[in-house]
């Protein structure tokens, strides 16, 4: 798949960061998206944006916790534009908090949203891409999937774990079926995901810690995941690690 036109993409997390930049980016270059997150106000206007632009998409709101509306997400998508073709497999959580602090609600959480999310979304699209004998899944890992730093034990750990299965996946599916797999791997993103934390001694790390480091922007990621998505056919990018220049680490 070298261009994206007649492309299906369903984005999971698109209301905001890097799902949302990315769904701007496959509309813009020719593809129809399927918008999936919570916040259905947020999906709305970013499918007005889209169409606007003369861009094609639907809105599906989905919490992808529950592997009903993650199945509900494939079927609407499937009714509407007749293929599923990439999955984009964004969602996720950032509740960063030490150990010793016991945040185990946000544990759950994490596992909840960035690992059987992450699962669900690829159980309801795979049936469609091995009957197409096609398709492409970008899940989207992060730095914190190679290495810990202090607060992210299981945020790494569910990241960690979305490596494992984008390598295994990819040796599974992509040489007998044609279902390419890629593993992004994002440094800092200037994006809503500190939102989520909590723990007090992690904001407060934040805060001493905070520098003038450019970060990234949601953008740079839709590049890659372009990147990834436009290779030649024959080309599988399994995984791509993207830091911001300044950032250590
Ligand atoms: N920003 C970074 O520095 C960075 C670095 C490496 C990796 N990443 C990864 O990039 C991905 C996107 O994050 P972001 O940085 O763009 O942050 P973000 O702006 O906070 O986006 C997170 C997205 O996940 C969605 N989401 C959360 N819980 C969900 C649920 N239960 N069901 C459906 N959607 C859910 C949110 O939508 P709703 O709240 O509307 O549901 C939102 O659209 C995450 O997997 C994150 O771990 C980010």
């Amino acid at each position: 798949m070298t261009d994206l036109t007649d492309t299906v993409a369903i984005i999971t997390g698109a209301s905001s960061g890097i799902g949302e930049a990315t769904a701007h980016r496959l509309a813009q270059e020719g593809a129809s998206v399927a918008l999936a997150a919570r916040r259905e106000d947020r999906l709305q206007s970013l499918r007005n944006d889209i169409e606007a632009d003369g861009g094609s998409a639907i809105v599906c709101p989905t919490d992808v916790t529950d592997r009903q509306q993650v199945q509900a997400l494939a079927d609407v998508t499937l009714d509407a534009f007749g293929q599923i073709d990439v999955l984009v497999n964004n969602a996720g959580l950032m509740p960063l908090s030490l150990m010793e602090n016991l945040h185990e609600d946000e544990w759950e959480q994490m596992v909840d949203v960035n690992v059987k999310g992450v699962l669900h979304a690829i159980g309801a699209v795979l049936p469609t891409m091995l009957e197409q004998e096609r398709g492409h899944v970008i899940n989207i890992s992060s730095v914190a999937g190679r290495r810990t730093f202090p607060g992210s034990a299981v945020y790494s750990g569910t990241k960690f774990f979305v490596r494992a299965l984008s390598e295994r996946m990819r040796n599974e599916l992509a040489p007998t079926h044609n279902i390419r797999v890629t593993s992004i791997e994002p440094g800092a993103v200037e994006t809503e995901l500190p939102n989520t934390i909590t723990d007090q001694d992690i904001l407060t790390m934040l805060e001493e810690g905070h520098d003038q480091m450019q970060m990234m922007q949601p953008e740079d990621i839709a590049d890659t995941i372009q990147y990834a998505l436009t290779a030649p056919e024959h080309v599988d990018v399994e995984e791509l690690l993207v830091m911001p220049t300044e950032q250590e680490g």
